[in-house]
């Protein structure tokens, strides 16, 4: 019997790396999921000309557009909604979601971050841990709350750091990791098999 494929949206403000990436496996029948629309917040988004160039359907929703963050998230929440879409996935999107539009996709809107949470939350993570001096980073995919990368974490990769690394070349490595490590995790969320309880998030097999 084949799965049902789980309908996902895509945030994005830049680069769209990852947002390609959850593509590609979708593409090769590797995550049981169909992309129903990416949106930036920011026009000008190199992610929404790679999307666009793969078919998939883009939007923009400008926070300018919109008198008050809130009517800016009503517009967020109807637009992804409207395109059926039953998790969010923010890819490189640059803005805090509050909880009232939260409320509306329950434990559905999921982030991955460049490092080993909960070190370095926030922007540049990868320099903040090269600076920091640690041996070991990685990434994170969690789930989202209204804090900074706080949500309950689903799954990590680890990457070392290498006494030759500069912060680029640490977030290079780190990049490959992300690429493999969300459209697993959309995957175990396609099938169902991601369970949470308080902050522990457990895969079932
Ligand atoms: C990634 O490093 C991701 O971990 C962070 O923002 C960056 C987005 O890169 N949240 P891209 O737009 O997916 O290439």
């Amino acid at each position: 019997m084949a799965t049902e494929l789980l309908p996902i949206g895509i945030l994005v403000s830049g680069r769209g790396s990852n947002m390609l990436a959850i593509a590609d496996a979708i593409a090769a029948g590797q995550v049981p999921a169909c992309i129903k629309v990416v949106i930036s917040d920011r026009p000008g988004a190199p992610a929404l000309a790679a999307a666009r160039q793969r078919g998939i359907e883009v939007m923009t929703l400008s926070r300018k557009q919109y008198p008050s963050r809130a009517a800016f998230e009503t517009a967020l929440a109807a637009a992804l909604k409207d395109k059926g879409v039953e998790l969010v996935v923010l890819a490189g999107f640059m803005r805090l979601l509050s909880q009232t539009f939260l409320d509306q996709f329950p434990q559905r809107v999921i982030n991955i971050h460049p490092a080993l949470l909960p070190a370095f939350p926030g922007l540049d993570a990868q320099r903040q841990a090269w600076e920091y001096g640690v041996k070991f980073s990685g990434c994170s995919v969690h789930f989202v709350d209204e804090g900074v990368d706080t949500g309950p974490i689903i799954a990590q990769a680890v990457v070392p750091v290498l006494d030759t690394d500069i912060p680029e070349t640490l977030a290079e490595r780190i990049l490959a990791e992300e690429h493999r490590l969300y459209p697993q995790v959309i995957k175990w969320l396609a099938e169902g098999r991601v369970e949470v309880r308080g902050r522990r998030v457990f895969i079932r097999a």
